[in-house]
This record gives C-alpha cells, structure tokens and sequence, in this order.
C-alpha cells in the first residue's frame, strides 16, 4: 500500500501571507514526517503563490473545486486548463459544504471528475450523508448512490487515480460530532465494498479512502488504525500547525 495520507482543506481561511508562513512550516516538518503523503488544498487565490513554495517538496496541492469545461460562459468559475497551468496535482470535489450551499450534485461531479482525470489531476471525492440518513439507516445507499452517479462511466484504469473521502455531514466543521471509529471502520468497509463492485478487487484496493470530519489530537491515532481508512482528511486541527504537528507526531507511534 502506498503511503498514508495526511491533508487538510482550508476551505475559505488564510491571506496569502498567512498561507505562505503556514506553508513554510509545513514543508520543514514534512521533511521530517516521510512516512506521510501530505496534501495540501487552499483557496484559489493562495496556489501560485504556495506553488512556487512548494517546487522542491513531495507535498500535493489540491484546489478545492473545478469546472469542467475547459473555457466558457461560466462567470465566477475556475477551469482545469487553469488549473493546469499553476501546477496544481489534486482536486477536491464534491465537498458537503459545496453540495449544502451550492447545489454541488452528483451528475455535475461526474463532469468533474472525468475533467480532472482527463487533464492528469488526481480527483478526490467527497461523499458523506446527513444526520437524518444515519438515523433512518440508510448512509451505505447514500454513499454507494454518490459514489456510483459520481464514478458513471469512468473506467478502471481513471478510477484507480480516485482519492474517495468519506465526510459525514454530521462530524464536520465547530458544530460537528466526532465519529465513533466502529462506525467509521464499517462505513469505510462498505466503501470498499462498492468499488470492488464497481471495479473489482485491485482497483478498488489502488483507491485511497480517507476518513474527515473533526478529526483532532484526540481520535486520529485511533481512526489511523481502522482497516480501509488510508488517509486522513483533517480541517480545523490542521489549520494551526501546532495542533497539526501533534497529530502527524501521534500517527507515529
Ligand atoms: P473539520 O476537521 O474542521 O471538521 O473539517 C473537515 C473537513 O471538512 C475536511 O474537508
């Protein structure tokens, strides 16, 4: 298996200046850290700048959404082309904040994806289903719909470059509730179980799922542990490199 992966998105945080100085730290303690693929995903106004910072490191930049046209009439958007050009390796879609607040939807992240794979980015995949889902019993249909409508079309040898997120709706952000590691364990077993359905046995183990949604000092050695979660997907705890560098410090162990 490959490295385990260890990345942040910053959502809508940090100037370039405070990106710049952030992103210093986190280059001198990658270098310490080997054992860890980190990655890194800020706001559109940060790449180049944190780009050029980050031209001798083994650190990913993601950006944090993309069309999927490569030019057009779409005012406000980011294209791939774009993208491209400021050396961008990574590209998350579909986060919940996207799907709440700007009607993100599973055909569109399809586009999306077949954009990111055709232009060489390694897309990442965001899925996670809502408090009233996990209540009426019904996250794995949820996730498998997602995922399936998300990945329609994209063949196995595209799909083995897919990052999959699992991001409970219900564990994110300051009002989130940390997810019990039982839950998480199944929950990423199920994952598993919809790409080999998918794509079969070797493909479907090639695919990374991260798990992300207040993911802190206290739960991620734990969360590390669980079989079928090869990454974790870390907001605020990542944002500030103290807490941060306590986490890759207790992954270690
Ligand atoms: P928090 O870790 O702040 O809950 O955010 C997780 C997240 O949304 C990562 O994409």
């Amino acid at each position: 298996m490959n490295k385990f992966l260890l990345g942040t998105n910053w959502k809508m945080h940090k100037t370039e200046q405070e990106a710049l100085a952030y992103t210093e730290v986190l280059k001198e303690a990658a270098k310490e850290y080997e054992e860890y693929q980190f990655f890194i995903i800020p706001p559109y106004t940060d790449l180049k700048g944190v780009k050029q910072l980050l031209k001798d490191s083994t650190i990913i930049l993601g950006a944090q959404n993309m069309h999927w046209e490569s030019e057009g009439p779409y005012t406000g958007e980011i294209s791939p082309e774009m993208l491209k050009e400021i050396g961008i390796n990574l590209i998350e879609l579909g986060h919940s904040e996207r799907r709440q607040y700007y009607n993100e939807n599973d055909f569109d992240l399809n586009k999306k994806i077949k954009a990111a794979v055709r232009y060489g980015f390694i897309p990442l995949l965001c899925v996670g289903e809502y408090t009233e889902d996990k209540e009426y019993g019904v996250t794995q249909e949820v996730l498998s719909k997602q995922i399936k409508i998300a990945l329609h079309g994209v063949s196995a040898t595209d799909a083995s470059k897919v990052w999959i997120a699992y991001e409970p709706v219900w564990a994110i952000g300051v009002n989130g509730i940390p997810a019990d590691v039982n839950y998480v364990r199944q929950v990423h077993e199920s994952i598993r179980e919809v790409l080999v359905s998918l794509y079969g046995n070797e493909t479907a183990h090639a695919m990374p799922i991260l798990y992300g949604g207040s993911v802190n000092p206290g739960n991620a050695l734990e969360l590390s542990k669980q079989p079928h979660v090869d990454g974790l997907f870390v907001g605020r705890s990542a944002w500030d490199m103290i807490t941060f560098k306590q986490i890759m410090e207790l992954l270690n162990k």
